[in-house]
Parts: structure tokens; C-alpha cells; sequence
């Protein structure tokens, strides 16, 4: 059964948590689509993780849609979310829905779009052209020059109780869900029992209604450090340079290929 947005409704309804990973292409989507993960999220970190990019912010919507196809191909019953990368939404409303509508004709369901405030808007007007929208609060990346860095947000009451307002208005506006990022345990948990579309935490404690994380973090293929909010579920960036070095090691011993890997 494909999952939908109105599916994710009910999970929330029902009390059901949920998992969201990211995907940038198409065998990771095949993987994730195999193991269930009902959203995959084709995130700007893949300027990060998949480009070598030292932040999201030099991401392109060339780069993103890219990427975008190659998951929708791979997934087709996932619930899909392309992640508006940075400038595709910021010189004006009809650039930010031009850019999301490519998202979808890309075969995403949704857009994620970061922050509140400003964005608010814009989240109607998209939804008014049938564009499903997914915000993003506390620590967003794409703010982090103003943040001072990849901080937690939150800490303070005013600050917190922006995160709160922001996170209605995105619910009013009609968003289906919100991210909420690197922010105390206890406000991502308040923000969750005020809101009725779910919330998806990372670095946001477990009262969220879902959790997401980058999927090469979670398997270790990550090689930077790792902020505390990740958990390594199988470490295969080492079993990935161990396979590679006996590939090697056999190849210079002439080893391989054997006659079992030979046409006769
Ligand atoms: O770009 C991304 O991967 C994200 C999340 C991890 C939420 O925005």
C-alpha cells in the first residue's frame, strides 16, 4: 500500500511512531523502500554527504532534482519528500513554486522548507497549488550563520516559545508535518502534544511523533564526526574499507579473480 500524507495523518492519530530516512538515490530508495520506512526524505544534506559540500547551502535545484529522480524511481510506494534547497525559495513566491512544482513533476509527494516566520506564507500559497508541504524548526541548517553554527535551539524561553508559535502557524498554514531539529527533549515533546500533523525529530529527544535521521549516518558510512544525536546501527564505513583492502590485497596476490569468478 503506498503511503500517503493522508496515512501519516492517521499514524499520528493513532499513536503510531514512525521512521524517516534520507535517500539520494536510487539503490539506497530500493533498500529503504525493502525495509518499510514509510518517508524518505531526499535532503540538501546530500551536498554534504554525497557532494563534498563543507555546508547545504552551495546546493542547487539542478543538484537536488538530480537526485530526487533517481529515488523516485526507486521507491515507488514511499512517500517521498524533496528538500527545497537553499535560494529556491527565496527571491520570491513564484521562484519557490516553480522550484517545488519541479519537485513533484520529479516524482516527489512534498517539499520540506525550513523555518518559520517568513515562510508561513509561502507554506499556503504552495498548498493552495496542490504542493504538500513539510516544515523544518529549531535548528535548521540553512540558517546557520545566523545561528552562530550548528547549535541547539530552544534553550531559552523566548526562543522556545518561537519555536511553539512558529509550529501552529505552520499547522495553520495546512503544512502536513514539521521537523523539528537540535532542540531540547521536553520542547520538541510540548510542541508535539499541541499540534495534531505529526512531528519528526532529529536531535530532538523521542517525544516526537516520528525520528529521522541521514541514513549514511546511521551505518557508519559517514567518516566526519558524528553529533550526539546519531545512533550507528551497523558500522559498515568499516566493513567497507575492510572488503576494499582484501579486494585489493587479493588482486595484487593474483588471487582474484579465481576460476570460480572466470569463464571458462
Ligand atoms: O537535509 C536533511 O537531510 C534534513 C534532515 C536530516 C532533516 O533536512
Amino acid at each position: 500500500m503506498p503511503v500517503t500524507i493522508r496515512s501519516l495523518l492517521e499514524r499520528k492519530r493513532r499513536g503510531e511512531r514512525f521512521a524517516m530516512l534520507t535517500a539520494y538515490d536510487y539503490t539506497t530508495a530500493r533498500i529503504l523502500a525493502e525495509a518499510e520506512i514509510p518517508v524518505l526524505l531526499v535532503g540538501d544534506s546530500l551536498g554534504m554527504v554525497m557532494l563534498g559540500y563543507r555546508n547545504t547551502l552551495p546546493v542547487t535545484m539542478e543538484e537536488m532534482l538530480h537526485h530526487a529522480r533517481a529515488v523516485a524511481r526507486g521507491a515507488p510506494d514511499q512517500l517521498l519528500v524533496g528538500d527545497m534547497p537553499f535560494n529556491s525559495y527565496h527571491a520570491s513566491d513564484e521562484q519557490a513554486i516553480a522550484n517545488a512544482a519541479s519537485f513533484l513533476q520529479a516524482g516527489m509527494h512534498a517539499v520540506k522548507v525550513e523555518g518559520g516566520g517568513r515562510v508561513v506564507p509561502l507554506v499556503a500559497k504552495l498548498i493552495e497549488r496542490g504542493i504538500p508541504v513539510m516544515g523544518h524548526l529549531g535548528l535548521t541548517p540553512q540558517f546557520f550563520n545566523l545561528l552562530g553554527g550548528f547549535r541547539v535551539q530552544g534553550r531559552e524561553a523566548e526562543v522556545a516559545a518561537r519555536i511553539e508559535s512558529d509550529a501552529r502557524e505552520l499547522e495553520a498554514a495546512g503544512a502536513f508535518a514539521v521537523v523539528l531539529e537540535g532542540m531540547p527533549g521536553p520542547l520538541a515533546a510540548s510542541v508535539t502534544a499541541s499540534l495534531t500533523i505529526p512531528t519528526i525529530g532529529i536531535g530532538a529527544g523521542p517525544g516526537c511523533d516520528g525520528q529521522v535521521l541521514v541514513f549514511h549516518d546511521i551505518l557508519g558510512l559517514n567518516r566526519d564526526p558524528l553529533p550526539k544525536f546519531v545512533k550507528v546501527f551497523a558500522p559498515l564505513g568499516d566493513e567497507a574499507v575492510a572488503a576494499t583492502r582484501a579486494y585489493a590485497a587479493e588482486v595484487a596476490a593474483g588471487t582474484f579473480p579465481d576460476d570460480a569468478h572466470t569463464y571458462s
